[in-house]
């Protein structure tokens, strides 16, 4: 029947329809504009950007590429009061096509791999809001401002810092990596710094096939590392890009990075405590009594869910030794695996039975397996630096439960719940694949879902929690769907949940990538609790070919992360898939937008 009254507070927009337009299409009477676009200055000395005049000293001055994860942090009163926020933003990846006017993806440049690195890695930005509105700017050559590259040097911290699977050539010690690649999602610490998940690395690194050493080859292929040439052909301009040349370097990538953006002479940070595999992102919270609790997903079809909980109690004081310690909390804890076991009939699971219903959820039980705790393995037949470096390796032994792509992972701060996209997984249930299980319930699973968690005792900590499916994603008309019980006549379709976050009302906020309904992506709002439980309603759409990142939903304004508009195959400079943001004669530009009520009111009320 139909839902009676008002969606929940903070949803209370007129939904966008789902198009295929060219462009940011937000509610009728918000308002948007450009907060920062790739190439624009932001350190002192960067040139304006000229995509004609490129180079990467100019870029490693510049906002990088393909922003993903972001992240606003309140500035003081000095650096710049109310209306002052610090920016800071994951450039995940390049796309050489868009960025230079007829690349020649056989024979790239030096230069061209090199502005490649500098456009990789995190921005620092300073944004001042708007009198009178919500629209948002850089402020560029303020002294916070900074950029993060793929060969910024790098502290490896933790127990497995100086390992002996972490050395190479150049850094003999295991200790010093140059820079930080693929940085999808990530999180804000309680403690004021920022965490970036490093994904799919094994992109960068070439020649796996030739190794001869069978042992370290599975173990480079266990983590998706393949062939002979990369995409980007790095490998030609620095040896340790070549897996030949540099055996261990791709060891080096893979984590939790851990920025203090308040310091922009502090060095950042690889936690190896986290674990090695292809992080998406990291939101941290805390147990009753101060212990970081990090949910993480290892985005790959059949990989798992982990959780990182803290030995050491975050201090609340600022001062400068309160600081250093909090620096030190994701060096020491227990990393964790999930094993999520089910309770339904088997017909329900085989792909063919009935999907959750209003009078019949998907739910279960699940715990978390230790892997390790600082120097101690609980893996059998792994050491502990083992277990940190070859995670995926720790999981399999543990028996965690293959997922469905595991994306973003966040906590509800209202509620305390745990939320894991699970952005798709068309293998599920293919020919030699794991088939549907009750957490992953659809064979060639294209829309994805998002799971709910109750860790017991509403403990973070706890190493038992209940699970139950929240949403089953696609078109609502599709009988395989479900909307946590919500009329699925009211809901906005909705498939390919990525990233998320939360209001101050406790809805949880959903982007989308690569969504498989015919409609470009979106930004999707839904309550978690209450009577309008499961109602989702989609708040803004995507230009041509991309991806909604970086949700921010503060009360008078959304932030958003357009990542690689025009991005389709055999599109170029030359012949952009995408106009946006700034028409025909532009280059197509990943950029950060900002979304508010015209008149001024909160978002969604
Ligand atoms: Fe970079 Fe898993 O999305
Ligand atoms: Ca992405
Ligand atoms: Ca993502
Ligand atoms: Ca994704």
């Amino acid at each position: 029947g139909k839902a009676k009254g008002k969606p929940a507070k903070g949803l209370r927009f007129t939904p966008v329809e789902p198009n295929t337009d060219d462009k940011v299409t937000v509610p009728k009477g918000y308002e948007q504009n450009i907060v920062i676009r790739w190439g624009e200055p932001i350190l002192r000395g960067a040139p304006d950007f000229d995509p004609e005049k490129q180079s990467a000293k100019a870029q490693e001055g510049q906002f990088g590429y393909n922003n993903d994860f972001l992240s606003l942090l309140p500035l003081s009163e000095k650096e710049g009061g109310s209306r002052r926020q610090l920016l800071v933003a994951n450039h995940e990846y390049t796309d050489e096509v868009l960025m230079f006017a007829g690349y020649d993806a056989d024979d790239p440049t030096r230069e061209q791999a090199e502005i490649g690195w500098a456009a990789h890695g995190l921005s620092v930005v300073v944004v001042e809001g708007e009198k009178g509105s919500g629209a948002l700017r850089a402020v560029p050559r303020h002294r916070l401002n900074r950029r993060v590259t793929g060969t910024t040097p790098f502290e490896v911290t933790g127990p497995a810092a100086g390992s002996k699977w972490l050395r190479t050539s150049a850094d003999p010690d295991g200790t010093t990596v140059l820079g930080t690649l693929n940085n999808c999602s990530g999180g804000t610490t309680p403690w004021g710094t920022t965490l970036h998940g490093e994904e799919n690395v094994d992109q960068y690194f070439a020649n796996t096939e030739k190794v001869k050493d069978d042992e370290h080859r599975k173990r480079l292929e266990r983590y998706a590392l393949k062939g002979t040439d990369t995409e980007r052909k790095w490998e030609r301009f620095d040896d340790r890009f070549d897996v030949t040349k540099e055996p261990y370097e791709p060891h080096r990538f893979g984590w939790v990075v851990e920025l203090d953006p308040y310091d922009p002479d502090s060095k950042p940070r690889k936690r190896t405590a986290l674990g090695r595999f292809k992080h998406e992102g990291a939101q941290p919270r805390l147990t009753s009594d101060g212990r970081a609790v990090v949910y993480m997903g290892d985005d790959e079809r059949f990989e798992y869910l982990y959780k990182f909980v803290s030995s050491k109690r975050m201090r609340r004081g600022d001062s400068r030794s309160d600081h250093e310690h909090n620096m030190t909390l994701l060096d020491h804890g227990t990393l964790y695996v999930a094993k999520l076991t089910g309770d339904s009939p088997e017909d329900d699971i085989d792909g063919s039975g009935e999907l959750p219903s209003d009078d019949h959820e998907f739910d279960g039980r699940g715990k978390w397996i230790p892997l390790a705790t600082g120097d101690e393995s609980h893996v059998e037949g792994m050491t502990a630096e083992e277990v940190y470096v070859f995670t995926r390796i720790a999981g399999d032994k543990a028996g965690a439960t293959k997922m469905d792509r595991p994306e973003d992972v966040e906590p509800s701060p209202r509620t305390g719940r745990v939320y894991a996209a699970l952005t798709n997984n068309t293998d599920r249930g293919a020919s030699g694949k794991a088939g549907p299980d009750e957490a992953n319930p659809r064979k060639g699973n294209k829309h994805g879902h998002v799971l709910e968690f109750a860790e017991h005792g509403d403990d973070p900590a706890a190493r038992r929690f209940t699970w139950r499916l929240f949403l089953v994603c696609g078109d609502p008309e599709d009988p395989d769907t479900y909307f946590g019980g919500f009329p699925k006549d009211q809901v906005s379709p909705i498939s390919c949940p990525d990233n998320v976050a939360f209001d101050d009302f406790g809805n949880l906020w959903i982007s989308t990538d690569d969504a498989q309904l015919g409609f470009h992506d979106g930004l999707f709002g839904v309550a978690t609790s209450g009577p309008r439980r499961g109602e989702v309603r989609q708040f803004l759409t995507m230009p041509n070919a991309a991806e909604t990142c970086g949700p921010i939903v503060q009360d008078r304004r959304v932030l958003v992360a357009v990542q690689h508009p025009g991005e389709e195959d055999g599109a170029s400079v030359e012949k952009p898939a995408s106009q946006w943001p700034d028409g025909p004669d532009a280059y197509v530009r990943p950029s950060v937008v900002s979304v508010w009520r015209k008149d001024g009111g909160d978002i969604g009320v």
